[in-house]
């Protein structure tokens, strides 16, 4: 075998090993950290939060987001889902009622866990290219979008994970329920 074809079949192998171990990579953080269980329900006011503005509470040991996107901010979650490695949310975590572009249950409050997918540091809610707001996790930079959607240039393999929730009436969410 010439040394052009050995290195084509190396080169081949080393390419699905990569695939593969990305593929391993998700299967893993879907089945080791899975959607935390409802219970012990959180009951939140956000009557007085302000679009673009994020609340942050803890709920079971977590922090859990929650941001009123503004309509711009809503308008402008469609026109680059070929950045986003998972923009349906097909291999994410978020209850069936969330697996939609806003990743919500109503467009204009976007609740999530603010924990990244990658290694669990707390992204921080910043302004990104184009002025479009996003939040960036500053341990190796993994950026996720307004719907908590992970942008392909960095490491995390999934996107933020959404907790069970439900509103009620138009000022209150409550975290671990559904
Ligand atoms: Fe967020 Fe590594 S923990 S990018």
């Amino acid at each position: 075998m010439s040394a052009d074809r050995v290195d084509r079949r190396r080169l081949l192998l080393a390419g699905g090993i990569c695939v593969a171990g990305a593929g391993f990579g998700t299967a893993w953080y879907v089945t080791t950290r899975p959607q935390p269980p409802a219970g012990n329900p959180l009951p939140v006011e956000v009557g007085d939060l302000a679009p673009g503005r994020l609340r942050t509470v803890e709920w079971k040991g977590r922090a859990v987001w929650i941001l009123r996107r503004g309509a711009d901010e809503i308008a402008g979650l469609a026109g680059y889902e070929s950045e986003l490695l998972d923009p349906a949310s097909l291999h994410s975590l978020q209850p069936e009622a969330c697996r939609n572009p806003h990743r919500s249950l109503r467009p204009e409050l976007f609740v999530a866990v603010g924990q990244c997918t990658h290694q669990g540091c707390p992204p921080a809610l910043r302004a990104g290219a184009g002025n479009r707001n996003e939040f960036l996790c500053p341990c190796h930079t993994s950026k996720f979008d307004l719907a908590g959607r992970v942008f392909r240039s960095g490491p995390a393999p999934a996107n933020l994970v959404i907790p069970e929730y439900r509103l009620e009436g138009a000022d209150r969410v409550v975290i671990g329920e559904s």
